[in-house]
C-alpha cells in the first residue's frame, strides 16, 4: 500500500495511476510527499517519504518559457518522472514500461521522434534514460513503429467504419467490456440490428457527402457472430463501402458454421477471428467461455484458406502456469493463422475474476509470458504490429498483435495510432474526426448501455448528423 499526497493535486489522477503500478508490484507499505514549484528557469520537485527517516530527494529540471497548455504537459511529464525514480529507488523495483502509464506507447514514441526540438533528444534516450522504459520494451516499440510506418493511413479522405454488436453467448469471467448475455437479452437483438442499420444508411451518405473513401470497415463486440446469421446478415448488408479491409469478429467459435463462413464471405468479408484465449480445457471451463477446444478447431478449420484468421489468447488466465501458457501459444502457432494477438490479463471492476478476488499480479509469470510469446512468434515469421497497454494488467504488461509478413490489420493500426477519422455506429460506438493540421480529435459517443442506445436513436442520429457535418 503506498499512501500518496501533492501539495496541488492538479495531476492527482494520472500520477495516481502511475503510483498504483507499484503497489501491483511491490509489497512495500509507505508513504510519500511530493512538492514542486515552478520558477524562470527551473521546475524543481521534493519527494519525502516516510520509509528512511527524513527522507527526501530533489529533483530539478530546466524550464523554458511555454504556454499554458505546454507548462501542464512539461510538469506533469517532470512529476512522473521524478515520483518514478523515487518509487523505484524505496522499493526495488523497475517497470517494464518506466513512469509510462498511457495505453498508446507506440503514438508516444512517434510524437517524440516527430518532436527533436523539444525533447532535446533522441526517441529512445527519452524513454530509455527520461522515461525509465527496459530496453527489450523500446525495442519492441521500436520495431512496432517500423513495421507501422509503410501500413499509416496517409490521406485525410479515408475512413475507417466501425460496428459495435454487444451480445454474447454468455459473459466470460475475466470481461469488463459491455456485453449483454444472449440468455437474458435475446429480446433486444432486433430492435438493435434495426438501430445500427439506421445508423449505418447515414454513415453512407455521410461518406458520399464528404467524398470519403473507407480504408477499413471492423463490426466488433461483443460477438457478433452470436445474434445468428440471419439478423447478422442484415447488419452486413448496410457495411457494403468498398474498403480494403472488412472484418467481422466472430470471437466465441461456438458461434461459427459453414453457413455464417459463407453468408461473412458473400458480403466481401476479408477477416475474421476464432479465439481461443487459451487451448487448454479446463481453463476455458473456468473463464466460463462455454466452448470447447474442439470447437475452435473446427471454426478455424471452416475459415482457413477463405478469410484470413486472428486468434486471441490471454497470458495469466487463472490457475495457467507458464507451461499451460506455453502450450497454447505453440497450439495457435501450429495452427498458422494470420495474426495471433497475445493479452495479458487485466482486471477491471465489471469483471466476474475480479469480484472473485482472483490475484493477477505475479509479475515475474507475466513476463515469462510475454516474452516467450514475442521469442516463439517472430521466431515463427509473425510480425508485432500493433500494440496497446491496458490499466490493472499483470506485470503491467502489454498486449500486442502479430501478424504474417502482409497479413496486418490495418483498422488496429488505425484505431491505436489514432491517424484516422472513424465512425462508429451502436451502443458505445465512439466516432473520432481527425484534424490533421491541428493535430486535434474530437469525439462523438453514442450510448454505452445497449437499451438506452435503442431508446435513444433518434438522438444519437442527430448527434452523429452534427458531428459529421
Ligand atoms: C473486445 S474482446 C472481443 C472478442 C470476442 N468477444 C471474444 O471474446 O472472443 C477482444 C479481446 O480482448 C481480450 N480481453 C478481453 N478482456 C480481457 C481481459 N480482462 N484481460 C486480457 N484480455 C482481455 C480477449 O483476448 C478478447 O478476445
Ligand atoms: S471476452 Fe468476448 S465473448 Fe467474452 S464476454 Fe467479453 S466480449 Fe463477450
Amino acid at each position: 500500500m503506498i499512501d500518496f499526497s501533492i501539495t496541488n493535486d492538479e495531476y492527482m489522477n494520472d500520477l495516481m495511476e502511475l503510483v498504483r503500478l507499484f503497489e501491483g508490484a511491490s509489497d512495500e507499505n509507505l508513504s510519500l510527499g511530493v512538492d514542486y514549484r515552478a520558477d524562470g528557469e527551473a521546475f524543481r520537485v521534493n519527494v519525502s517519504s516516510d520509509k528512511y527517516s527524513e527522507f527526501q530527494k530533489n529533483f530539478y529540471f530546466p524550464f523554458g518559457k511555454y504556454d499554458e497548455l505546454m507548462r501542464k504537459r512539461v510538469e506533469k511529464r517532470y512529476l512522473k518522472i521524478a515520483i518514478y525514480r523515487t518509487l523505484c529507488f524505496l522499493t526495488g523495483v523497475n517497470l517494464p514500461y518506466g513512469c509510462l502509464t498511457g495505453i498508446r506507447p507506440t503514438k508516444l514514441y512517434v510524437e517524440v521522434q516527430n518532436d527533436r526540438e523539444f525533447y532535446g533528444k533522441s526517441a529512445r534516450d527519452v524513454f530509455l534514460k527520461d522515461y525509465g522504459v527496459s530496453e527489450e520494451k523500446v525495442e519492441l516499440i521500436e520495431r512496432i513503429v517500423d513495421v507501422q510506418r509503410p501500413l499509416r493511413n496517409k490521406s485525410e479522405k479515408e475512413y475507417d467504419v466501425f460496428v459495435f454488436i454487444p451480445f454474447c453467448p454468455t459473459k466470460c469471467a475475466y470481461c469488463s467490456f459491455v456485453s449483454l448475455s444472449l440468455d437474458k437479452r435475446r429480446k433486444l437483438v432486433e430492435p438493435y440490428v434495426d438501430c445500427l442499420i439506421r445508423e449505418l444508411e447515414q454513415t453512407k451518405s455521410i461518406i458520399k457527402r464528404k467524398k470519403l473513401k473507407v480504408r477499413a470497415v471492423y463490426v466488433g463486440g461483443g460477438t457478433p457472430t452470436s445474434i445468428g446469421r440471419e439478423q447478422l446478415d442484415r447488419v452486413l448488408s448496410h457495411c457494403h463501402f468498398k474498403a480494403k479491409e472488412f472484418t467481422v469478429e466472430a470471437g466465441r467459435p461456438d458461434t461459427v458454421d459453414r453457413e455464417m463462413i459463407d453468408m461473412l464471405l458473400s458480403h466481401g468479408v476479408t477477416r475474421m477471428s476464432v479465439n481461443p484465449q487459451t487451448f487448454n480445457a479446463k481453463t476455458l471451463e473456468r473463464i466460463g467461455r462455454k466452448h470447447s477446444v474442439g470447437d475452435i478447431i473446427n471454426a478455424y478449420a471452416l475459415a482457413k484458406g477463405k478469410l484470413d484468421v486472428n486468434m486471441d489468447l490471454i497470458a495469466m488466465l487463472p490457475d495457467e502456469t507458464f507451461e499451460d501458457f506455453k502450450y497454447s501459444l505453440d497450439t495457435a502457432v501450429a495452427l498458422s493463422p494470420e495474426n495471433i494477438t497475445v493479452h495479458t490479463l487485466y482486471l477491471k471492476k465489471g469483471s466476474a475474476l475480479k469480484l472473485d478476488g482472483y490475484d493477477n499480479t505475479d509479475c515475474e509469470t507475466a513476463g515469462r509470458m510475454v516474452d516467450y510469446a514475442y521469442k516463439r512468434l517472430t521466431e515463427a515469421g509473425y510480425v508485432p504490429y500493433y500494440m496497446y497497454r491496458q490499466k490493472y494488467t499483470s506485470g503491467n504488461l502489454e498486449n500486442v498483435g502479430y501478424a504474417k509478413p502482409d497479413k496486418e490489420c490495418l483498422y488496429n493500426v488505425d484505431i491505436m495510432e489514432e491517424d484516422t477519422s472513424i465512425i462508429a455506429s451502436g451502443a458505445n460506438g465512439i466516432s473520432k474526426k481527425l484534424d490533421r493540421k491541428k493535430q486535434l480529435i474530437t469525439r462523438c459517443a453514442n450510448y454505452k448501455e445497449p437499451l438506452e442506445y435503442v431508446k435513444s436513436i433518434d438522438l444519437m442520429l442527430e448527434r452523429q448528423r452534427e458531428f459529421w457535418s
